[in-house]
């Protein structure tokens, strides 16, 4: 049997050295479609991944009714209808410290020919953790009259804090065609702090009109990273405080309408030094009317990295270059530490028939067919690559969704940049897209290290102790274990993504690996984790466990 060089070194020989039989990177087309638009998407157990989209006409049906929830598993590739009342469009959410999801705010229009909607922008939807693996009797909780946001929120987003509560971000009211005209600039808390009263935000008033889902990451202080439009701060939420951090540079705007994509690189002990990357959107100055805005306006190949401690803020934003501008770009953990770029298009914006020049309804245009990944440890000017990428032919444009899954692969999902369903045809270049994909990873199809199960929760700063498995092939040159969020994928952006790596040592009979939680909340919000292990590139199927006590977060009067 021929020797499998570790995935790095196949990929750096790639092009110089044939190696016909070495297994590569691949997309693979599923044959079940997803019904409803694949707009959102978390993974919430070990084979399911929730998917939300507009209340609208899908072919999916629930209830003798167009559905706009979904249950996809991830182990057959095939769709069961969830029951949503409210409009879940343009919504966020996460995974809450107890393992319930949690999904927020929405859309308050109704969709004419579905009778079941309720509004959504002051909506809260639970979902508690479902222990049956293909979703048979699992359902979404709402209870639009009780259980609401204290501020209607449509394109808000949230992200999963110290204390395992969520934190929700700005958002608009009611109107949002492209620029976000009718704005809730706050705060608010799942489950509520301050009484249930929102905090108001000067860094969502100056960061204006292009804010909408603003970009938060809860940094290892447990203060809170966020950037909107060019603008950035950290935000202490003890304190009610924000720090000003430098604007992205060059005129770059990176939230919606003007979607680039941002991410917390991960973590490493014993510092824990956070670091931020913004990627994508367009260097536009959002005093210009959308009329005025086109869909071949090319989008930004700009990513910008900034170091959080004084001396990076000092320092301020390094730039370095995509292969190629996009627009609505989203940034994912791979659990080896390099973040895949992916989707989106080279030209245009978000948001739907407002600009000069639409491709049918969409804003933008040229959709990016080849991902790539960014390799955080490597010199400035050498980390981006999209050596060894294959490519896809769907379009994967505005309302389209990604996750990498427990499995190890990534699932993509949806682009609809329409008011409704619009099936493929003549003319139409971006239909209503209800194909699923995955990519899969080289490591896919040779044989992977195992990890054994872990309990339902592990508590933070222990050594844990678990079986593992490692292929007699790998010499073990490096390994490495992850601690991951997977993330709430929505509108270009990974809310509550993460991921930190842990001390370990690997028994000398490579039978058993003992690893080190994080030392807090801090550096992990208590919640569900997934945890793989690498070995020289090769990485395992995730197992599941709640870091914490997996008590349900507080409620602070
Ligand atoms: C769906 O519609 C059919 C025909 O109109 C009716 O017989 C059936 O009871 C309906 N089912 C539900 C769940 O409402
Ligand atoms: C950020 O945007 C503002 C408003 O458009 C602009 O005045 C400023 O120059 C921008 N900053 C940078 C660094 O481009
Ligand atoms: C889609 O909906 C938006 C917002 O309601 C509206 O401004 C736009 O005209 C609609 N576009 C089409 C093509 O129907
Ligand atoms: C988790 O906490 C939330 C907020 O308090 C609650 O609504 C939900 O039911 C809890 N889930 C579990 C499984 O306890």
């Amino acid at each position: 049997m021929r020797a499998y060089l570790s995935l790095f070194s196949t990929l750096l020989a790639a092009s110089s050295l044939a190696a016909p039989s070495a297994p590569q990177w691949r997309f693979d087309l599923k044959k079940t479609t997803s019904g409803i638009v694949a707009l959102e998407a978390i993974v919430v157990s070990p084979s399911l991944v929730v998917m939300f989209d507009r209340a609208s006409d899908d072919p999916l049906q629930i209830n003798n009714h167009s559905a706009w929830g979904a249950l996809w598993d991830l182990e057959t590739s095939t769709v069961r209808p969830l029951d949503v009342l409210t409009n879940s469009f343009c919504a966020s959410g996460a995974l809450l410290s107890n393992g319930s999801m949690v999904s927020i705010g929405g859309d308050q229009n109704l969709f004419p020919g579905n009778p079941a909607i309720h509004p959504g922008n002051n909506a809260i939807r639970i979902f508690e953790p479902c222990a049956s693996p293909d979703g048979e009797g699992c359902t979404l909780f709402e209870d639009p009259v009780n259980l609401r946001l204290a501020a209607p929120r449509w394109y808000p987003s949230s992200v999963r804090i110290f204390d395992g509560s969520l934190m929700i971000i700005g958002g608009t009211h009611v109107s949002a065609n492209f620029y976000n005209i009718d704005p809730e600039n706050s705060f608010e808390f799942f489950p509520p702090k301050d009484g249930g009263v929102v905090r108001p935000s000067a860094f969502l008033e100056r960061s204006l009109p292009a804010n909408l889902f603003p970009r938060g990451f809860a940094l290892p202080d447990g203060r809170v990273f966020i950037v909107a439009n060019n603008q950035s701060i950290i935000y202490d939420i003890e304190k009610n405080t924000e720090t000003i951090l430098p604007d992205i540079p060059n005129n770059v705007r990176v939230t919606n309408p003007i979607d680039g994509s941002a991410i917390l690189l991960p973590l490493s002990p014993p510092n824990y030094t956070p670091e931020v990357l913004v990627c994508g959107g367009v260097a536009v100055d959002p005093s210009i009317q959308p009329a005025e805005l086109s869909s071949q306006m090319p989008a930004t190949s700009q990513c910008s990295r900034i170091t959080l401690t004084d001396e990076g803020i000092a320092k301020g934003w390094e730039v370095e270059h995509m292969l190629e501008g996009r627009t609505m770009p989203e940034l994912v953990h791979l659990p080896n530490g390099q973040v895949l770029i992916i989707n989106g298009g080279r030209s245009g914006f978000a948001a739907i028939h407002q600009v000069r020049d639409p491709i049918g309804n969409s804003n933008a245009d040229h959709p990016v067919f080849t991902p790539s990944l960014y390799t955080p440890s490597l010199p400035l000017g050498r980390r981006i690559s999209n050596t060894g990428m294959p490519s896809s032919n769907i379009a994967r444009m505005y309302h389209s969704t990604v996750t990498l899954t427990p499995q190890g692969n990534i699932l993509i999902g949806g682009s609809n940049p329409n008011n409704h369903t619009v099936l493929p045809g003549p003319g139409v270049k971006f239909p209503s897209e209800f194909r699923v994909e995955t990519l899969d990873p080289p490591f896919m199809f040779v044989e992977r290290p195992t990890i054994g199960k872990l309990s339902k929760t592990v508590p933070f700063a222990r050594s844990v102790t678990v079986p593992i498995s490692i292929p007699s092939n790998l010499k073990g040159v490096t390994t490495q274990v992850s601690l991951m969020d997977l993330g709430f994928s929505s509108h270009a952006f990974h809310s509550s993504a993460r991921l930190v790596f842990l001390e370990h040592t690997i028994s000398r009979d490579r039978k058993s690996i003992t690893f080190t939680l994080p030392p807090s909340g801090r550096v992990f919000p208590p919640g569900p984790a997934t945890i793989f292990l690498t070995v020289d590139d090769v990485t395992s199927t995730g197992v599941q466990t709640i870091v914490g006590s997996g008590n349900s977060p507080p409620t602070l009067e």
